[in-house]
C-alpha cells in the first residue's frame, strides 16, 4: 500500500484496529463494530495519529445516501461490489437490489478467481467465497438472449405502475401533448372501466391490466373515437405503435414481480438492465423506487407502532445499489423516468430505512438535487476539471487542501478512494484503499463493435475537434478523444489531432484556449501568496446557533463557484490603487440573493415541431435573463407587460419593425385606421410610441430602445446553470415584485408559449464595499464572478 503522509489532523470514530465512517457514535456505543461494512484500509499517514493501516468500517445500521464516483476503470463498480458483499456478509437484516446495467454482477455467485487478486486476497487475510445469497433476475423479454448461468428470475413490472409522466418520459412525448392526454385517458378507463362504441361496459381492473388492454381502449372505447371529444386516428395510431414498442421491451406482465421477491432479507438481488435501452433502464428503476420508498414508508409506521401483521407483505430495510448512476439521473434539467422517484428515495429515504449506493463515472453529469443528499462519498481517480470541482464540492466533511489539488485526484492509483462522511466525529475526509474482492468482479470490459478503420475514425475525431474548438476548452476535447480511444481501442492524442488540423489550417492557432486554465491557475496561485484573506469569523457576527436556525429558508439556488476566496481575489483586483497616497481597502463581502423566475414552457413554433423550453425572468424587472459571456437582461420587456393584447401585438411590430407609415401599419398588421389611431393614442399616452415627421411622412417609432429576443428557442436564453437546494439566510434574500401573472404575460411576446410551471429560484450576488476617500459598493455576479452594474443599480436601496 502507498504510504502518502497528509500533514493534517485526522480524528475519526474509532478503536484499537479500525475507524468508522457513517456511524452515530450512539450507534456506535451499543453495538461496536456490528454490521460495519469493511471496504478497506487507511491509506494514509495523518498528521497526528497512527490511523494508517486500520480497518475502515461503513455503517450499515443507519440509512445512508452513499456516491461513489470515479472515471472509467477506476475502480467504481468493484468498490459497489464490496459493499454489496459486506451487506450479505455482516448485515442479514436488510434487502439488497443491485441495478446492474453492465449485466457484471452476476458473478458475485462465485468466487473471486483473478490470479494476480490471489495474493492480495490472503495479503489481507481474506478467503475468496462466492456470495450464495446474490439471485440474477433480467427482463422476462431477455430469457433467449442470456447465457442461462448468468441469471435465475424474470422480472417484469405491472404497466399499472406506470404514471402517465413515466409513460411519457419514456415514450419521449409531451404530458400536455394530445398523446398524453389520450395515455391519462386511456389509464383512467382502465381503472374506472368504460363502454366501447358498440355499448358494451367494460370493468375497471384496479391493477392486472396489460398493455393489451391499454390498446384495446385506444381502439375500442366510445368517447375517444367520439368524433366530437374524440382523438384524431393519426393520434391514436401514434400511442398504439408505441405501446406496441413497449410489449418488445420485454419488461410487462399484468402480474409484475412482487417487490418483497426483490427486497428479502439476506438476499442480494442483482437486477440486470443491460439489454434495455436508456429510457426503459430509467423506467425500470423509476418504478422500482418509487415502490420501495412507499412501501417502507407503510411498512415503518407499521413497524413503529409494532404492529406484526407488516412482515407479511412487506420489505425489510432495503438498499438499493446503482452502477452507472448518471444515465438515470442527468443533470442539467433533463429529466428521466428516474429522475423524481430517485430524487424523492434520497430525500426522503432516511426515515422509512431507505439507502441507496450510486456509482458513477462523471458526478458533473448527475442531478445535483441527488449529489447534495449524499452523507458519505468515494472519490475515486477522476480526470476532468469540472467533475474534480463536482466532487469537491459534494465532499460531506472537509477536504485538506493536498486533496482538492487537482492533480491529485487525477492520479488516485486505481482501487484507492477519497472517503468523507458527514458525522460530527470525522474531522476530515482521508484516503482508503477498498480491499480486494472475494466473490468474482466480472468487469466485461466493452469491446469494440466493429473492426474499425484507424484513418476513417480519425477523420471523424479530426471533425468532431474542429466543430468544437472555438466553443469548447481542453477539458471538454480531451474528454472526446478519449472517449473514442476508450471505445474503440484507439491511440489518439489530442495535441496531435490539433497540431494536423493546424497544418492542414482548419483552425486557427488559439493558444490562450489552451493556455487559460494554466494562467488562471497560476492567477489563484498568486493571489493567494499576496492577499490576507479575512477569516470567516471576523466578518460574520457571532449568532446562537439555535436563533439562527430558525432564520433559514430551504430555496433553489443557481450554483455559482465564486466562494469567498476567490471574490476576495476578484474584489481585490478591482480595488482602486493611488500612486503615492493609499488606495482603497477591501471592507467586506456579503452574498446576497436575487429573486429569479424559471419558467417551463412549451412552444409552439409556426413551422416545425412544439418544443419544450424554459427561460428565467428577474423577479424585480420582469425582464427575461440572456446570456451572452456574461449574464445580461432584456430591455425594455416590463415596459410591455401591463399592456393589453392588442396593444402588447401593436408595440411588438413597431420593434421589430421600427420606423412606419401609418400606411404601412394599415396594410401590414391589417388594422383599420380608427384602430390605429386608437392604438397610437394609447400606447403614445403610456409613453411608448413617437411620432417623428420625415417631410411629408410621419415615421411612428417605439420611444425607448428595446433589446428583447424574439427566438425562444435562441441560445442566449437557453444557457446552461445548474440549481440545487440550500438553505439561505433569510436576511441574505431579496424579495421579488414581479407576480405570476406578469410572468405569463411577458411570456406573450412569444406568442404562442404555454407555461406549465414556475419556479422561484435565487441568483447569488457578492455586494462588496471598499473604504477609502470614497467609499463605495460593487455587485459581483456570484455564477462568474463579473462585475454587474445592472444588478447594483436594482439593488441599491435594499441592501
Ligand atoms: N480495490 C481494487 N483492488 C484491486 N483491483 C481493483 C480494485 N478496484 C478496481 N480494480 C481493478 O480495476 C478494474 C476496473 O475496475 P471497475 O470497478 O470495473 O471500474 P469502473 O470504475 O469502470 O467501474 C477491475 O476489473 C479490477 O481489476
Ligand atoms: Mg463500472
Amino acid at each position: 500500500m502507498d504510504r502518502i503522509v497528509v500533514d493534517k489532523e485526522l480524528n475519526l470514530l474509532s478503536s484499537e484496529d479500525y475507524v468508522f465512517v457513517g456511524r452515530k457514535s450512539n450507534v456506535f456505543r451499543k453495538y461496536r463494530e456490528k454490521a460495519g461494512m469493511y471496504v478497506g484500509k487507511v491509506a494514509e499517514i495523518p498528521e497526528n495519529s497512527d490511523y494508517f493501516g486500520k480497518k475502515v468500517l461503513v455503517d450499515s445500521i443507519s440509512p445512508h445516501a452513499i456516491f461513489i464516483c470515479g472515471m472509467r476503470g477506476s475502480g467504481k463498480s468493484y468498490t459497489l461490489g464490496v459493499i454489496a458483499e459486506e451487506i450479505a456478509l455482516k448485515n442479514d437484516a436488510v434487502g439488497v437490489i443491485v441495478i446492474d446495467p453492465m449485466g457484471i454482477f452476476w458473478s458475485m455467485k462465485q468466487k473471486n478467481k483473478v490470479e494476480s487478486e490471489k495474493f492480495t486476497l490472503e495479503e489481507w487475510g481474506l478467503t475468496p467465497q462466492g456470495i450464495k445469497s446474490v439471485k440474477v433476475f433480467i427482463p422476462k423479454g431477455q430469457t433467449k438472449e442470456a447465457p442461462e448461468e448468468t441469471w435465475d428470475k424474470i422480472f417484469t413490472i405491472r404497466p399499472s405502475e406506470l404514471t402517465v409522466e413515466d409513460w411519457c418520459l419514456t415514450f419521449d412525448v409531451d404530458r400536455f401533448d394530445v398523446m398524453g392526454i389520450l395515455l391519462d385517458r386511456t389509464i383512467e378507463c382502465l381503472k374506472n372501466g368504460y363502454v366501447t362504441k358498440k355499448g358494451k361496459f367494460v370493468e375497471g381492473k384496479a391493477k392486472d391490466y396489460s398493455v393489451e388492454d391499454m390498446i384495446h381502449v385506444i381502439e375500442n372505447e366510445k368517447s375517444i373515437l367520439s368524433h366530437e371529444k374524440g382523438f384524431k386516428s393519426a393520434t391514436r395510431r401514434a400511442l398504439i405503435a408505441r405501446l406496441k414498442g413497449a410489449k418488445n421491451w420485454g419488461i410487462f406482465d399484468e402480474k409484475g414481480t412482487e417487490l418483497k421477491d426483490l427486497s428479502k432479507r439476506s438476499q442480494i438481488s442483482v437486477i440486470d438492465i443491460s439489454f434495455l435501452e436508456d429510457n426503459v433502464r430509467a423506467l425500470v428503476v423509476g418504478t422500482l423506487a418509487r415502490n420501495i420508498l412507499n412501501t417502507r414508508k407503510i411498512v415503518s409506521r407499521q413497524e413503529a407502532s409494532g404492529v406484526l401483521s407488516s412482515m407479511i407483505g412487506g420489505i425489510p430495510v432495503t438498499w438499493l445499489l446503482i452502477d452507472e448512476a448518471h444515465i438515470l439521473v442527468p443533470g442539467g434539467g433533463r429529466k428521466t423516468a428516474a429522475s423524481d422517484a430517485l430524487l424523492e428515495y434520497v430525500r426522503q429515504g432516511r426515515q422509512p430505512g431507505c439507502s441507496i449506493v450510486l456509482a458513477t463515472q462523471q458526478p458533473s453529469a448527475v442531478d445535483s438535487r441527488i449529489l447534495s443528499q449524499t452523507d458519505i462519498l468515494f472519490c475515486h481517480k477522476l480526470v476532468y476539471g469540472d467533475d474534480i470541482n463536482a466532487v469537491v464540492r459534494r465532499m460531506p466533511s472537509e477536504m485538506p487542501r493536498m486533496f482538492k489539488n487537482r492533480e491529485f485526484i487525477q492520479n488516485l492509483p486505481i482501487g484507492m478512494a477519497i472517503i468523507g462522511d458527514k458525522q460530527e466525529e470525522t474531522s476530515r475526509s482521508f484516503l482508503v484503499a477498498i480491499r480486494p474482492r472475494i466473490s468474482q468482479h466480472e468487469g466485461r470490459e466493452r469491446q469494440p463493435i466493429f473492426e474499425i478503420d484507424p484513418d476513417v475514425m480519425k477523420e471523424n475525431v479530426k471533425n468532431i475537434i474542429c466543430e468544437k474548438y472555438k466553443k469548447e476548452n481542453k477539458d471538454a476535447l480531451e474528454k472526446i478523444v478519449e472517449m473514442v480511444n476508450e471505445d474503440y481501442n484507439l491511440n489518439f492524442r489530442l495535441e496531435d489531432i490539433l497540431q494536423e488540423l493546424r497544418e492542414e489550417k482548419r483552425i486557427e492557432d488559439k493558444e490562450e484556449i489552451m493556455a487559460g486554465i494554466e494562467t488562471k491557475k497560476q492567477a489563484i496561485e498568486e493571489f493567494t501568496e499576496i492577499v490576507e484573506i479575512p477569516k470567516e469569523k471576523e466578518i460574520k457576527p457571532k449568532v446562537e446557533p439555535k436563533l439562527k436556525e430558525l432564520n433559514f429558508r430551504k430555496a433553489l439556488v443557481i450554483y455559482g463557484d465564486v466562494d469567498r476566496e476567490k471574490i476576495y481575489e476578484i474584489a481585490n483586483k478591482n480595488r482602486k490603487k493611488r500612486l503615492f497616497k493609499e488606495g482603497e481597502k477591501l471592507d467586506t463581502c456579503h452574498k446576497l440573493y436575487y429573486p429569479i423566475f424559471r419558467v417551463l414552457f412549451d412552444y409552439f413554433p409556426e413551422k416545425g415541431d412544439y418544443v419544450n423550453l424554459s427561460c428565467l425572468i428577474d423577479g424585480l424587472t420582469g425582464e427575461i435573463l440572456r446570456k451572452n459571456k456574461k449574464i445580461g437582461r432584456t430591455r425594455g420587456l416590463r415596459d410591455l407587460i401591463p399592456l393589453k393584447e392588442d396593444e402588447m401585438n401593436f408595440m411588438i411590430y413597431l420593434i421589430k419593425r421600427e420606423n412606419v407609415t401609418q400606411i404601412e401599419i394599415k396594410n401590414e398588421m391589417k388594422l383599420n385606421t380608427n384602430k390605429i389611431k386608437s392604438l397610437l393614442s394609447s400606447t403614445m399616452q403610456k409613453g411608448l410610441v413617437k411620432i417623428d415627421k420625415k417631410g411629408k411622412f410621419e415615421e411612428i417609432k417605439p420611444l425607448g430602445d428595446y433589446k428583447i429576443l424574439w427566438n425562444p428557442k435562441d441560445k442566449k436564453i437557453n444557457f446552461d446553470y445548474v440549481v440545487e437546494e440550500e438553505f439561505l439566510d433569510v436576511d441574505t434574500i431579496i424579495r421579488e415584485t414581479i407576480t405570476e401573472n406578469e410572468i405569463s404575460k411577458a411570456l406573450k411576446i412569444w406568442g404562442k408559449a404555454k407555461i406549465w410551471k414556475i419556479e422561484r429560484l435565487y441568483y447569488p450576488y457578492w455586494i462588496v464595499y471598499y473604504s477609502g476617500e470614497k467609499p463605495r459598493v460593487e455587485v459581483f455576479d456570484g455564477v462568474y464572478g463579473q462585475k454587474d452594474e445592472y444588478t447594483k443599480n436594482m439593488i441599491r436601496h435594499r441592501i
